[in-house]
């Protein structure tokens, strides 16, 4: 496994482009906490000029690591040769220590569906998953890891568990998990399972980095809306979480309906001070 490159990061956000003058300014890491920056391949990899730019400079103030709903490692279709190249060109730019994406189908057939779609849970879905995260860990200049998706359906009669099939696949393909702590609370809901047992069940050694985010509580479903503050509940599964994996390089994503950047670095700072409940005061910025 490639496992010497991971790194605890401490606590980041996204680069997202309304942030940048704020995240990019001078000092500015220091200033509002923010210890490194994650990057949406798909904002900045197709282009140049100043997307470009700015992804250099945040390079050159942050340690940076990529993540992506492309690849679209569980579908049908040859991996995009055009996507892995433009991957290898912003993790060269960058510098980048990582590239995560998604345990989905997003495209299939020639046709882009702009969602990540589930997976079947049987073997077969995950040695088909592991095959191509193994033939794009060969085309690719930095370490690949997969990130635990919501989901809303399933199919009624797959075989294993979510837990079951997440930890097959991880096994074969010999790969990181990006643990989102918010997913797996959403899904347990919707999908009636223990939050808690299912990451008590998760190889501790393989996850390389936390998402968190909001969602939205509608009573009969919760929405993985990513614009909205973390709830209570996620913070306590994430210190469950630190207390089997340790300091691990965590990021709030906030995605929709965009806050100011106070907002986010409010919801960064609420992290950090979780992590301190469980790991001390080196998880707390001077
Ligand atoms: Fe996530």
């Amino acid at each position: 496994m490639v496992q010497a490159h991971i790194a605890d990061l401490g606590h980041g956000i996204g680069l997202r482009i309304p942030y940048a003058d704020g995240l990019l300014a001078p000092d500015a890491r220091t200033v509002l906490g923010v210890d490194f920056l994650e990057i949406l391949v798909e904002n900045y990899a197709p282009y140049g000029g100043r997307l470009k730019r700015l992804a250099e400079q945040a390079a050159e103030q942050y340690p940076i690591v990529l993540h992506g709903v492309g690849l679209s490692v569980g579908g049908p279709d040859p991996l995009d040769a055009r996507y892995l190249e433009s991957l290898n060109d912003l993790a060269r730019r960058t510098g980048a220590l990582w590239f995560t994406d998604h345990v989905c189908w997003s495209s299939g057939f020639g046709v882009e569906y702009h969602d990540l779609l589930p997976l079947p849970f049987t073997e077969e879905a995950a040695s088909h998953v592991a095959r191509r995260l193994r033939e794009a860990q060969s085309r690719v200049c930095l370490p690949l890891g997969l990130e635990n998706p919501s989901y809303y359906v399933k199919h009624p009669d797959a075989p294993l568990s979510e837990v079951e099939f997440l930890n097959a696949l991880l096994e074969e393909a010999d790969c990181g998990l990006l643990l989102d702590v918010n997913n797996v609370y959403v899904n347990a809901r919707n999908h009636g399972y223990d939050p808690y047992a299912f990451i008590d069940a998760l190889p501790a050694e393989r996850v390389w980095q936390v998402h968190l985010a909001g969602h939205l509580d509608r009573g009969d479903v919760l929405i993985d809306t990513h614009g909205a503050a973390m709830t209570d509940d996620v913070l306590d599964l994430y210190r469950h979480t630190l207390r089997r994996t340790g300091g691990i390089s965590t990021l709030f994503e906030w995605d929709n309906d965009l806050p100011p950047l106070s907002t986010v670095l409010v919801e960064n700072n609420r992290a950090r001070a979780a992590a301190h409940d469980v790991l001390g005061p080196r998880s707390l910025r001077p």
